[in-house]
């Protein structure tokens, strides 16, 4: 269903509140909270320059961690609303709350075209609650309702679903932003009628995660590639040894009723053939979540049955210059999880292959490539390759429960055109 676009909005002297997802990774630095990564304000920064462009007061209301309810204030938005001031080349004033009657007076003296930005919404529990209360108070200052936070689509909080129907039950239009609007297109109308051949790359830890994903991409897919750590419950599965290594044994029935489901589809269904391994040596020690700490030692690539004493972490050289070729031929790629541990160089090998070849499929087989956010996000600028990849994905859970073919209560609530 096509939703309402902000396009579509008179918005001239109207409080729009806009719900982002700037749900940044932050880090402290000298006792300050230092943005890490800020895509996902940048990627709002169409919408906003629309809205201030088109004189709307622009009220933004986001989440930042989970603080539980507590004024947290390492989850304190300021530096956000600093960062946004910075990219927009024009002062954001901040309210140090997101309901109440300052909050209400500042939005009030808003002038066309200004912005807003509100403290932490989850700083009340009321937030992911949905309370109707909680979102009455929110909704007091809206007049319109936009939605550009596609990452935190799939949670029915107040910000993100409640404050929407209540601004539609008054007759106010409820839209989508740019960025949710783009995410939509990628993530779903474009994987519903692909070019092909499509290529689906999948990998990450289980396959208990992603096997909803699978089973819907099986319908669609011409080829479905596995790798990480899910790939050896499917090894399991086919009677080959595993050793250390991350399986979920409950789920080898999960694998086999995936590949036969493939079969019976004509799906191109591939499983890598070898693996890079090492051999985890306690250290004695503990991290700073209790945990033991391993030294991982005598990394090596193994074909068929991984040793006893052996963990894998990543698919080996052999498959990913099978996965490669596949891919380069590829017209629609979806990329969602690695193919290995990519944060330790020794097991990045397979991924930056993988990032490589579709970066090569999207440049020069003019293929359309989509990654669907979370860690391939993060892989694909490991490999320095962002600006080489068709569409990047703002969403983690969001992203994998849309592609499981979920409707998602955040675009729910907004109108259908
Ligand atoms: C995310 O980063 O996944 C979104 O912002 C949603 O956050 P949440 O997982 O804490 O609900
Ligand atoms: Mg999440």
């Amino acid at each position: 269903m096509v939703k309402l676009s902000v396009k579509d909005l008179s918005v001239r002297g109207k409080r729009v509140f806009m719900r982002v997802d700037f749900n940044v990774p932050m880090e402290e630095r000298d006792g300050q909270m230092v943005i890490n990564d800020d895509t996902r304000i940048r990627e709002t920064l169409p919408t906003l320059e629309l809205l201030i462009e088109r004189g709307a007061k622009i009220i933004l209301a986001a989440h930042l961690g989970r603080p539980k309810g507590k004024r947290e204030p390492s989850m304190s938005l300021r530096p956000v609303a600093i960062k946004l001031a910075d990219m927009l080349g024009r002062p954001v004033a901040f309210a140090d709350d997101c309901i109440g009657e300052k909050v209400e007076k500042t939005a009030g003296a808003l002038k066309d075209g200004d912005v807003l930005i509100l403290e932490n919404v989850r700083y009340y529990n009321e937030e992911e609650a949905n309370e109707p209360i909680f979102a009455e108070k929110l909704a007091k200052v809206a007049e319109l309702y936009v939605n550009d936070a596609f990452g935190a689509a799939h949670r029915a909080h107040a910000s993100t679903e409640g404050v929407a129907r209540i601004v539609a039950k008054r007759g106010g239009q409820c839209a989508a932003g740019l960025l949710m609007e783009r995410e939509l297109k990628f993530l779903g109308d474009e994987l519903e009628n692909p070019s092909r051949p499509f290529v689906v790359i999948l990998g990450g830890a289980k396959v208990s995660d992603k096997i909803k994903v699978i089973d819907r991409l099986l319908e669609k897919a011409d080829t479905i590639l596995i790798g990480g750590a899910m790939a050896y419950t499917f090894k399991l599965a086919h009677g080959v040894k595993v050793g250390k290594s991350l399986v979920e044994p409950d789920h080898k029935q999960t694998a086999l009723d995936a590949e036969a489901k493939a079969k019976k589809l004509g799906v191109n269904f591939q499983l890598p053939t070898d693996t890079v391994v090492a051999t985890p040596v306690d250290t004695g020690k503990l991290n700073k979540k209790g945990k033991p700490v391993y030294d991982l030692t005598n990394v090596r690539t193994v074909k068929g049955d991984i040793p006893d004493d052996a963990e894998g972490f990543s698919i080996g050289e052999e498959t990913a210059k099978r996965y490669a070729e596949i891919i380069r031929g590829a017209k629609t790629i979806l990329w969602n999880g690695p193919m290995g541990m990519f944060e330790d160089a020794r097991f990045a090998g397979a991924t930056n292959s993988v990032a490589q070849a579709v970066a090569d499929a999207t440049q020069k087989n003019g293929a359309k490539s989509i990654i669907g956010g979370g860690d391939s996000v993060k892989a694909i600028h490991m490999a320095k390759l962002g600006d080489k990849v068709t569409f990047m994905s703002t969403g983690g859970g969001a992203s994998l429960e849309f592609l499981e073919g979920k409707e998602l209560p955040g675009v729910a609530a907004l109108r259908d055109k």
